[in-house]
């Protein structure tokens, strides 16, 4: 049955094969798109409040050749993931700051954006008529994709006249190939990812693009991702192409501070608290890179990535290593994380979402 929620009926009903388990290898799921039955689409024109969303079925979107988004690359997107439990229930990670982080980016972008009420409940509208392809409890999650994006036709620069808001799912595994295993990070010192000023702080679409050219060439070379320095001074850690970074001494656990350049991460904030939870100090600071050569560990944070251990990083031809297997602040941090995303622990900080 689709969720009543504001959305209209589909155009077609359900057939039988989609009231089925798809038959997808749930235990092999990487991170790429898996197309599911429905996606929610809502509209919004001259500046105005976003009305009238509606579940579609997945499949491509009809824009103008001028759409904003296309010439201009007014667009942003989210990424929040849905949880299956164990008795078969689900559950959504923290959707509200997802809603209030794409409200801030529009903001900066020159967008109208929905509440943050109609953010939730159409993330909740879209998984629960794509039930099915949340994968079992421990084999994954639904990546729930929100974009914001200028679909109104413009020629001049100028903000575009119409807005369309979109949630597609696709259900996933580990992001990086390595699994959970410890990756490979290379600093780059020439190509950066934002400046003082710039959009980096926010989920815009054209900062993942920007970072292509510098990730493909590291891939080419054997290292999992990129680590971005500060554009100024080039000695700070800012954050890797898809998500932030942290470093471990001792008991303390630093992580370069939020000043417009670093994207705020959900998954950040939250591993800030665990850790701080968990009895460690936690700094949110300038991080230098020279202090990579002296941590006990090193791992990244991010809705697709989780919590991902870091196993080396070279900057400038110089390889520093961190043992063998996933670090034990690493590991701690992902195992509480994720129980309390799959329902297994108390949720003493009201985190998760029931649909
Ligand atoms: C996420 O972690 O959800 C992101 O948006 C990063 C993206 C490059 C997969």
């Amino acid at each position: 049955r689709l969720p009543s929620f504001n959305a209209r009926q589909a155009v077609s009903p359900i057939s039988k094969e989609e009231k089925e388990v798809p038959d997808l290898d749930w235990d092999n799921l990487g991170f790429a798109i898996v197309p599911t039955d429905y996606m929610y689409v809502m509209k919004s024109s001259h500046g105005g409040d976003f009305s009238n969303g509606e579940l579609q079925r997945f499949g491509n979107i009809e824009l103008s050749p001028s759409a904003g988004v296309l010439n201009y690359g007014q667009g942003l997107f989210e990424g929040l993931k849905a949880y299956r439990k164990e008795d078969g229930s689900i559950l959504l990670f923290r959707p509200e700051e997802n809603a209030l982080r794409m409200r801030s980016g529009a903001e900066r972008m020159c967008m109208p954006s929905p509440t943050v009420d109609q953010f939730v409940e159409a993330v909740k509208a879209t998984v629960a008529a794509n039930k099915r392809w949340v994968p079992p409890s421990g084999k994954g999650s639904l990546y729930i994709r929100p974009l914001l994006m200028g679909s109104g036709a413009v020629l001049g620069l100028a903000p575009s006249p119409e807005y369309t808001f979109l949630i597609y799912v696709s259900p996933v595994g580990n992001y990086f190939k390595e699994g959970i295993a410890p990756i490979n990070l290379v600093i780059e010192h020439e190509l950066h990812r934002a400046t003082p000023g710039g959009t980096g702080g926010v989920k815009t679409i054209g900062n993942y693009a920007a970072v292509l050219k510098a990730q493909s060439a590291a891939k080419a070379k054997g290292y999992s991702d990129i680590l971005y320095l500060d554009c100024v001074h080039k000695k700070y850690l800012e954050e890797v192409s898809s998500c932030n970074i942290f470093v471990v001494k001792g008991n303390v656990i630093s992580t370069p501070a939020i000043k417009g350049t670093i994207l705020p991460g959900i998954t950040r904030k939250s591993i800030i608290d665990v850790a701080r939870s968990l009895g460690y100090e936690v700094e949110e600071r300038f991080v230098a890179v020279d202090e990579l050569l002296e941590a006990d560990e090193v791992f990244c944070t991010g809705t697709a990535v989780v919590v991902s251990p870091v196993g080396s990083v070279t900057y400038l031809g110089k390889r520093t290593s961190y043992g063998d297997g996933v670090g034990v602040v690493s590991q701690q941090l992902y195992s509480v994380l994720t129980r309390l995303q799959m329902g297994l622990i108390e949720d003493k900080m009201n985190w998760t979402v029931s649909l």
